[in-house]
């Protein structure tokens, strides 16, 4: 495992509620995703956004998680489970290098890359791959904390994204974090 991959310990503290006194799952992801979707969430931890977009989502949709570490799967899908939403979320270990997302070529309406993006091996593969899955038009949000990202990285972040054919369509505001709303065109 990557020195620089969130411990699975720590997925206990970020799901936990008291994270919602600083970062509103509802707030944060309501405009962007509607009844329906098939949501991607790369590096969801223990869920603290997972259970919100399978909400949003509905029955007829789904969000389709995708981490390498099963005990933050596990965790999800007991949470999951508890709130009576495990039917709509596809929870799937996968490698560190690719998220495997061929079987949802152009099918996925968005994705929330949430702390994650900055653990992953490369930013580049990371957005082609995500680039392929998003349907034309659908949106990437990518939310990158300030204490571990700096500004400068972002940046180079964004300038991968470009390269993938994500525009940048908003720039959030999100507590101690680097921000961005990505439009694939
Ligand atoms: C800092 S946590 C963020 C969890 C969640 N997004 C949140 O904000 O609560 C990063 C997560 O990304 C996962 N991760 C790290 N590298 C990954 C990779 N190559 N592919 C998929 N998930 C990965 C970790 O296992 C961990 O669950």
């Amino acid at each position: 495992m990557s020195e620089r991959v969130c411990p699975w310990w720590l997925g206990y503290l970020l799901a936990s509620p008291l994270r919602r006194l600083t970062c509103n799952p509802a707030k944060l992801l309501a405009p962007h995703v509607r009844e329906g979707m098939t949501v991607i969430e790369p590096g969801p931890g223990m869920g603290f956004f997972t259970l919100e977009l399978a909400r949003l989502v509905g029955p007829s949709g789904r969000v389709v998680a995708l981490d390498i570490q099963p005990r933050m799967l596990d965790r999800l899908k007991k949470r999951a489970a508890k709130a009576g939403l495990l039917e709509r979320v596809d929870a799937r270990l996968v490698a560190p290098g690719s998220m495997g997302l061929t079987d949802l070529a152009g099918a996925v309406d968005f994705a929330l890359v949430y702390a994650v993006l900055h653990e992953l091996p490369s930013a580049d593969a990371f957005f082609t791959e995500a680039a392929d899955a998003l349907r034309p038009g659908a949106c990437l949000l990518l939310v990158e904390p300030a204490g571990h990202v700096k500004a400068d990285k972002f940046q180079a972040e964004l300038k991968a994204a470009a390269q993938a054919g994500l525009e940048v369509l908003d720039r959030p505001s999100v507590g101690r974090s680097h921000a961005a709303l990505l439009k694939k065109v």
